[in-house]
């Protein structure tokens, strides 16, 4: 006994020595917090709580300082005017803040409050700045691209109620506006239910200008030196809000960097909340469930808000609400019955608190319940209150009128939605034709081959490595045999050195980011001392396209594509790894009022470049960005950075892919096989098998790993991972609809299950499963070590088949589907029809004329529906009409399968047609097949247009019967119709 604990008692030290020396030597994989703030060391987030804290505390007392003067408002075509008046200290005069509510067409309302002394500009400026005067006011010209048509018909209520405004909006007046005059307040209802609270706790906040009062310097206490890190508590004698903690309204320290705040403090802050409803998604981008935590301790909760503020965070960590590279303040709510949404539309930095209210139920009222209400607390540093309410009521609804306001998702080349290689680095042009070679000596299939910061010469964007890209438009032709492409990395930094025309250029031109004293602002990223190039000035935007043309950036082809990272911008040497707040921008903005714009401006100039690249060369371009806002669905890709490759990182990264979706940027992947570290085979692997369904899907590495590409991997990996890219190009038919259907509403391409099932309560935070497009595919991809099964719940109670051997599963619940490493998970959800291309090819583009199969899965009702858009995957002439956009429904009442025309007819559709008139249908597979089909060897088919003689004709028919708990299948052979034309096939016939 004492042997055994004292042999287990030197194990243990020696593990703990162990322990300890892995720790010193090996690299820790953990984000360095203390490069980046949390809410309390961000002046203006900490205030705000403050604020929230002491409101709470003193909530019998608490009355928000803001009114409307009832007398100033006015309703004029679809838009209310009039002015809050903000409360300040006694005898002194409130704060002017116009107020203008948009009533929308679309059912959107739009909130926006200003200040009018710097709306005058009618302030003083600290530090001889040169910046704006005014609240950013331009976020809209960059975010916003329509829905901004006035319901002209808002009108204000005939019931008159003393201290209530309101207005009743949207079709047929369903929505209301009730806006309280003291304190200041919305309520948003529809059909006479509220949906969303403006300022219900209080918590509206818009920092006033005011002039900095001066402490006489013989006041200062010994020790006592201003504007120091750590001195956040300091008061000012004359301040007029006694009790505000003033210590970072001129000036705030952080990581030996002083910002110097011109305009003093400025933040703008209000409580949204949801009655009702227990769930909140969106604000992308975090590392962090689908249904978001709360944010104010306790339990599991996080005790941070989420934070947006574009920032290239090193080895991020996980269950985090730390920012990340990209920010989209767009929020919906969902319960069972209702999705209501906001969009906060704010640049600055931006932290969102969230919490969850329960309401006890109330013993006096029977049959009243409990309830959840979400309530949540925006803030931002500087700008305007702008914010849009959507009320839905599907989340649908709240997607697609966020997408009418910033645009929907481009429709991407074909390419872009097949399987990208990457890694930091292919060496040299030789190394790229030789894995291009080895991918296809193992057939596996690929379209785009990726090239990051070394293919160019010492970090010169628009230049080749003479030593190693000898000769890249070879390089290029031979990818091209293939109708492959490839993409080449730019970033916005550009190199301070002699000898390199475009830094020349953009310093005498003018057109980098300024410091705060007007000069160039220099800083430090992979070219060591760069200048940035401020995209906010269309002048720069315009120089930037001339860059791009093949005569500027030789050695570029047109099957080169871009690539733009460290765009939040990353800087090396920066606060919190960016630019300083007080930078400037084009028109004297501040970097802080624009900093979350900055990398979307940089990719929209990138995608406007190579649209004109040449004349007469009109291509859909592709872009992939890691910076981005509301509206960067509209030029470019996203992925979500640097990832680590570990289980976890893969888990989390089907969420982080799904909120995108909703978030209206749908085009997102995470890296596969994680970026840093080296996965096993068997992550790797099952990353493969995940990463197919990521709407972008890249396998990418960072430099000081080891090679992967799928072919390394060795049997049986290879042959599994070689599995997955096969499905996913027999699939690209459903993701090229998938994103044509985002592109024309918004819809997310991958889909969580409460939007798929937005009744479903149990399956609310669901998000570790995924339905692919309007198909009915449901995935659940493997994201734990050694597992042989999977846990997928179905909400329905339609039959949801096995993907490969039709294994029947039914029943709301949670099922165990087999998953064995050879093995995907993923279901077919009865009632759809899946068009797929079954030929093996080595790229995408190869399978243009390839003939479909269709897969129709009939629902408990014997019936199934799906859809087909197709068109030619390069140019914009589906614009044109060049499209086919087809319905497929199989009706079990006339036992029949037809193809119906949806699309309408443009200028270059019949030539569109023409092209495609040969590619057909080979195959019609139906699972779940009707037993009085039973003994049937062929099936009666007609087409509209075929000669007369072909008219009906017969196709051989096959029936199966299932093995136990299998279902039963067909086969219609060949039934020869076009895919582009009407047709019927008749199984009584
Ligand atoms: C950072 C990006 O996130 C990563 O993907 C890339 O490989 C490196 N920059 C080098 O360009």
């Amino acid at each position: 006994m004492y042997s055994s604990r004292a042999a287990s008692r030197s194990w243990t030290g020696l593990f703990l020595l162990i322990s300890a020396l892995c720790c010193l030597f090996s690299p820790s994989l953990m984000v360095k917090h203390e490069n980046f703030k949390t809410c309390d060391q961000s002046g203006f987030c900490k205030r705000n709580r403050a604020y929230a804290d002491n409101a709470a505390a003193t909530s019998t007392s608490w009355t928000s300082p803001y009114t409307l003067d009832p007398q100033s408002l006015s309703l004029k075509d679809g838009q209310l005017t009039g002015i809050i008046l903000k409360s300040i200290a006694k005898d002194a005069e409130p704060v002017r803040l116009p107020l203008t509510v948009s009533f929308l067409e679309s059912g959107s309302a739009r909130v926006t409050v200003d200040e009018e002394k710097r709306q005058k500009g009618d302030i003083v400026l600290r530090h001889d700045s040169k910046a704006r005067k005014e609240r950013y006011n331009e976020a809209g010209n960059w975010a916003l691209v329509g829905g901004l048509e006035l319901n002209k018909g808002a009108a204000l209520s005939n019931q008159e109620e003393d201290g209530y405004t309101r207005v009743f909006y949207g079709k047929e007046g369903k929505q209301e506006a009730v806006i309280r005059h003291h304190p200041f307040g919305i309520e948003f209802k529809r059909n006479g239910e509220t949906h969303v609270k403006f300022n219900d706790r209080g918590l509206l906040n818009m920092e006033h200008w005011r002039p900095k009062v001066e402490k006489p310097a013989e006041e200062k206490k010994e020790g006592e030196e201003e504007n120091k890190e750590g001195e956040a508590e300091k008061k000012e004698e004359n301040s007029e809000e006694k009790g505000e903690d003033e210590g970072t309204w001129w000036e705030e320290s952080f990581g030996g960097n002083t910002d110097s705040k011109p305009r003093g403090p400025e933040a703008v802050a209000l409580d949204i909340s949801f009655p009702g409803y227990e769930h909140v998604f969106g604000i992308p981008e975090h590392a962090t469930g689908l249904s978001l935590k709360e944010t104010r301790g306790g339990d599991g909760k996080y005790s941070d808000p989420y934070r947006l503020y574009n920032s290239d965070v090193f080895e991020y960590e996980l269950n985090s609400p730390m920012t990340l590279y990209g920010a989209i303040p767009f929020m919906q709510a969902h319960r069972k019955g209702s999705t209501v949404g906001v969009f906060w539309m704010n640049a600055a930095e931006t932290w969102v608190d969230v919490v969850k209210a329960k309401s006890s139920p109330n013993p006096l009222s029977l049959g009243i319940k409990s309830h959840t209400d979400t309530q949540t607390h925006w803030i931002s540093e500087s700008g305007l209150l702008d914010v849009f309410v959507f009320l839905g009521p599907t989340p649908q609804d709240v997607i697609q009128s966020y997408g009418e306001l910033t645009g929907f998702t481009a429709m991407p080349q074909s390419f872009a939605i097949a399987y990208h290689q990457c890694r930091w680095n292919y060496v040299s042009d030789e190394d790229v034709m030789d894995v291009d070679r080895k991918f296809d000596k193992h057939n596996i299939p690929y379209d785009v081959i990726w090239l990051d910061i070394e293919y160019t010469q010492e970090k010169k964007y628009f230049t080749w490595d003479p030593l190693t890209f000898v000769n890249p438009i070879k390089m290029q032709k031979q990818l091209d045999k293939r109708e492959r492409k490839l993409v080449a990395i730019i970033d916005p930094h550009i190199k301070n050195t002699d000898n390199y025309n475009v830094i020349d250029d953009m310093k005498s031109k003018s057109l980098a980011v300024k410091n705060k004293d007007g000069n160039d602002y220099e800083g430090w990223c992979w070219p060591g001392s760069s200048y940035w190039v401020d995209c906010f000035n269309p002048a720069a935007s315009a120089w930037w396209k001339t860059l791009f043309k093949y005569d500027k950036f030789k050695g570029s082809a047109p099957n080169t594509f871009i690539w733009n990272d460290m765009n939040e911008p990353s800087v090396f040497n920066g606060p919190e790894t960016t630019m300083p707040k007080d930078n400037l921008h084009h028109g004297n903005w501040e970097h802080r009022d624009v900093h979350n714009l900055n990398g979307m401006t940089f990719h929209n100039a990138t995608y406007n470049a190579i649209l004109e690249r040449k004349k007469g060369e009109v291509r859909r371009p592709f872009v992939l960005t890691r910076s981005f806002y509301s509206g960067s669905q509209r030029s470019a890709a996203m992925w979500t950075g640097d990832n680590l490759a570990e289980w976890s990182h893969l888990e989390a990264s089907i969420p982080m892919v799904l909120n995108q979706g909703i978030s209206g940027f749908p085009f997102a992947g995470a890296d596969v096989g994680g970026f840093f570290g080296n996965p096993s085979k068997e992550l790797l692997t099952r990353w493969y098998q995940a990463g197919i369904y990521y709407p972008f899907f890249r396998g990418h590495a960072h430099i000081d790993t080891r090679r992967r590409e799928p072919y390394l991997a060795g049997s049986p990996y290879t042959e599994i991972i070689t599995q997955a890219l096969r499905l996913r190009y027999q699939l690209l038919p459903v993701w090229y609809t998938a994103f044509h259907e985002a592109h024309t509403t918004g819809a997310p391409i991958i889909r969580p299950n409460y939007y798929v099932h937005p009744d479903d309560e149990r399956g609310f935070s669901v998000d570790d499963q995924l339905y692919i497009g309007s198909t009915g595919l449901l995935a659940k991809p493997v994201t734990k070590e050694g597992t042989d099964s999977v846990s997928i719940y179905i909400a329905d109670d339609q039959p949801y088949f096995d993907y490969f051997d039709y294994t029947i599963y039914q029943g709301a619940g949670h099922h165990t589907v087999p998953a064995p490493l050879e093995k995907i998970p993923l279901l077919m959800q009865g009632g759809h029809i899946i068009p797929r291309r079954d030929r093996p090819r080595r790229s995408s583009g190869l399978m243009k004329f390839d003939p479909f199969t269709l897969v129709v899965v009939l629902g408990k009702d014997g019936n199934a529906e799906g859809s087909l858009y197709l068109d030619d995957g390069e140019t914009f002439d589906y614009q044109s009409g060049a499209y086919i956009h087809r319905r497929f429904s199989f009706d079990k009442a006339t036992n029949s399968l037809t193809s119906i025309n949806i699309g309408t007819k443009g200028p270059k559709t019949d030539a569109y047609l023409k092209l495609m008139k040969n590619v057909r249908v080979e195959k019609v597979i139906v699972v779940g097949a009707l037993e009085i089909w039973k003994g049937k060897t062929e099936v009666t088919v007609s087409e509209e247009g075929s000669k007369e003689s072909a008219r009906r004709r017969k196709a051989a028919f096959e029936y199966h019967e299932g093995e136990k708990g299998k279902a039963n299948w067909a086969v219609v052979r060949d039934p020869k119709v076009g895919v582009g034309r009407g047709w019927k096939v008749d199984f009584s016939g």
